[in-house]
């Protein structure tokens, strides 16, 4: 079974994208081979993606939809000229906590597949997953012991396991009282001092308030 992993983050081999494929990748007793979207011709790409039996592409979401590089590449790819039927999986991981954000890119990658001929093999969503690159990695013990298990399972069995995207896509909806905990003060003060270092560390926190399109 031959499987390439696309890494479709504008941030390539340094966000937190990678570090999906990191630790679902640690799950395996022999590495896939990756690429990135962003380094890659995507019409080059998208012919050479015929000579694998399975691809699966792990992407961040980026305005509620798949970022352009990716979208560049889908625009290029063809069904397979001949019988040869690849299969697909895509594992989407969001700042926002709950996974349904990202049902609306989901059922767009299953139509892809089934346009393209390709076997879906589902898409794996995970929210609340902004900060993995940006705090100590013990906060993510949990994320990274599912992933590692995802990818143990993928190689086993070729497909995701079902548990596990269950147990990745929670919450799949706040519930009245996760909103209204966002909603309180002592969290939007914390919220905005997390932001304000991130600014202040990038050297942008000076204009945090521009609107260069007005
Ligand atoms: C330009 C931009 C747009 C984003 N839009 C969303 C969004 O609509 N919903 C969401 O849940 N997260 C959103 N995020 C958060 C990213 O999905 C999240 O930080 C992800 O882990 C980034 O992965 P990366 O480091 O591989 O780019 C956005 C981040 C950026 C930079």
């Amino acid at each position: 079974m031959k499987t390439l992993i696309l890494n479709g983050s504008p941030r390539a081999d340094h966000g937190n994208t990678q570090l999906f494929i990191d630790h679902f990748q640690s799950g395996l007793t022999r590495p896939l081979s990756v690429r990135y979207i962003l380094r890659e011709n995507p019409e080059k790409l998208a012919l050479e993606m015929h000579d694998y039996d399975t691809i699966l592409l792990v992407m961040p979401l980026y305005i509620h939809a798949m970022p352009g590089i990716v979208m560049k590449l889908f625009e290029k790819l063809k069904p397979h000229p001949t019988n040869h039927k690849i299969k697909i999986g895509f594992i989407v991981q969001a700042g926002f906590i709950e996974s349904s954000t990202a049902r609306f890119l989901e059922q767009y990658l299953s139509s892809l597949a089934n346009r393209l001929n390709y076997t879906y093999l589902g898409t794996v969503i995970k929210g609340d997953a902004a900060a993995c690159s940006i705090l100590p990695h013990f906060f993510f013990g949990k994320l990274f012991k599912q992933l590692k298990a995802l990818g143990a399972y993928y190689e086993k069995n070729g497909s995701f396991n079902p548990l596990l995207v269950t147990k990745l896509g929670y919450p799949v909806d706040l519930s009245k009282f996760q909103v209204r905990l966002l909603e309180s003060p002592l969290v939007k003060r914390l919220n905005q001092i997390g932001w304000n270092w991130i600014l202040k560390r990038n050297g942008c926190f000076e204009n945090r308030f521009d609107q260069p399109y007005l």
